[in-house]
């Protein structure tokens, strides 16, 4: 189905609070092309879900009716019903999720359920949504499943992971994302729901919960704490800009073709002790603070359990197919991060605090 074929009028956002989800937002409202309809974000706010990440689009986009936040689970299927008929829901892009392989390891239950019976949630009010008179699933909507090159398992020393690899997920985090990923293709090939899925490699940017590594590290460089690195610090991650990641949704979005799968990567292999060496000059120059006494701060702990080795992705398919290609490079892209996370101390500080949870709480109540 072609560009013009695809409405894009009411965009229901799941997990739009999250780190890429409000990027994605932002990025919709402001850069992408052709773009005028109307946001919808549902989001329940977990620990990694902060709302007031979106306090200014709210304030500007919401006074001109183009952005709505509404405060639910994905696996509460009565309040994902009333959200499609509220706003006559005719896009979905998924990102709502439970996205670190720690707390998976830790504890799997909320992987499963978020994770995979949200999306069935999600995927089975979308097609009895937009089933026809005729029983046909209207094809002029769009499901776009967001998901994680970890779905792939482990790479050796060489070698890439293509849309062809066979899934083979090592943690809780991976096997819930590949769960999903299965659900989402059945439903294409069962339903003829039409659905567009893409498996992207580390994301990095502004608005990143600092558990992940490379926020995680700015902040405790700033403060003067321990750098923990697991293992040998020799596992390889390839990191993409989330920016570029927003470009390459919204254009699989007009210009994927149904049922397909697409890979985004960076095409930027590290390993993590090489990206850490190269943080820490950015952040020395940039806060002022002596590179050697950062570096003293490094800290080798014990391997993650299962710890996969290297992931790499071929994003040929995208480039060539749909005309993607990255446009930040790294040194860009981590100096863009930095500069944020220094410009930014009371998000920090709301995360650090716990105060954005309580903010939750005075505006939206429990859920
Ligand atoms: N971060 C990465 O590097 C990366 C890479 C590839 C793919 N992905 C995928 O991208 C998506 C977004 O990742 P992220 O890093 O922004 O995650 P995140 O943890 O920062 O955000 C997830 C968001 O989902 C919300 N959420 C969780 N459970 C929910 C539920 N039951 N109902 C409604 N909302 C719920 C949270 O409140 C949060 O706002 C995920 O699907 C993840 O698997 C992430």
């Amino acid at each position: 189905m072609s560009r013009n074929m695809r409405a894009f009028k009411n965009i229901l956002i799941t997990g739009g609070a999250g780190f890429i989800g409000c990027n994605f937002i932002r990025f919709l409202l402001e850069k992408a092309d052709g773009f005028s309809g109307r946001i919808i974000n549902l989001d329940v706010l977990t620990y990694a879900g902060n709302s007031m990440s979106l306090a200014d689009i709210e304030a500007h986009y919401g006074a001109s009716r183009r952005y709505f936040f509404e405060h639910g689970d994905i696996c509460d299927r009565a309040f994902v019903e009333s959200i499609f008929k509220k706003y006559d829901i005719d896009t979905v892009v998924h990102f709502a999720a439970e996205s670190h392989v720690d707390r998976s390891i830790l504890g799997p239950e909320a992987f499963i359920k978020t994770n995979v019976m949200g999306t069935f949630t999600l995927l089975d009010v979308a097609r009895n949504t937009w089933k026809a008179a005729d029983g046909n699933i209207r094809q002029d909507a769009l499901f776009h499943h967001i998901s994680t090159d970890e779905v792939y398992g482990s790479l050796g020393d060489t070698g890439f992971f293509t849309e062809a690899t066979p899934y083979d997920p090592r943690s809780p985090y991976s096997a819930s994302k590949a769960s999903s990923d299965h659900l989402a293709m059945a439903y294409s090939h069962t339903y003829g729901l039409p659905v567009t899925l893409s498996n992207c490699s580390n994301n990095y940017g502004p608005y990143q919960f600092p558990e992940k590594l490379i926020p995680l590290m700015i902040l405790n460089m700033l403060e003067g704490k321990a750098l923990p690195v697991y293992g040998d610090g020799k596992n390889i991650r390839d990191w993409l800009y989330v920016e570029d990641h927003n470009a390459a949704v919204w254009t699989i979005m007009q210009k994927g073709a149904s049922g397909k799968t697409y890979n985004i990567g960076g095409e930027n292999e590290w390993e993590n002790i090489k990206l850490l060496n190269v943080l820490i000059d950015i952040v020395s120059k940039k806060a002022g603070i002596d590179a050697d006494k950062i570096r003293g701060a490094i800290t080798y702990v014990k391997d993650r359990p299962g710890h996969d080795r290297r992931y790499a992705i071929d994003c040929s398919k995208i480039k060539r197919e749909l005309g993607w290609k990255q446009t930040v490079s790294f040194e860009e892209g981590l100096e863009h991060t930095v500069d944020w996370y220094l410009a930014n101390p009371s998000w920090i500080e709301n995360i650090r605090s716990g105060e954005y949870q309580h903010w939750i709480k005075r505006n939206y109540g429990e859920r």
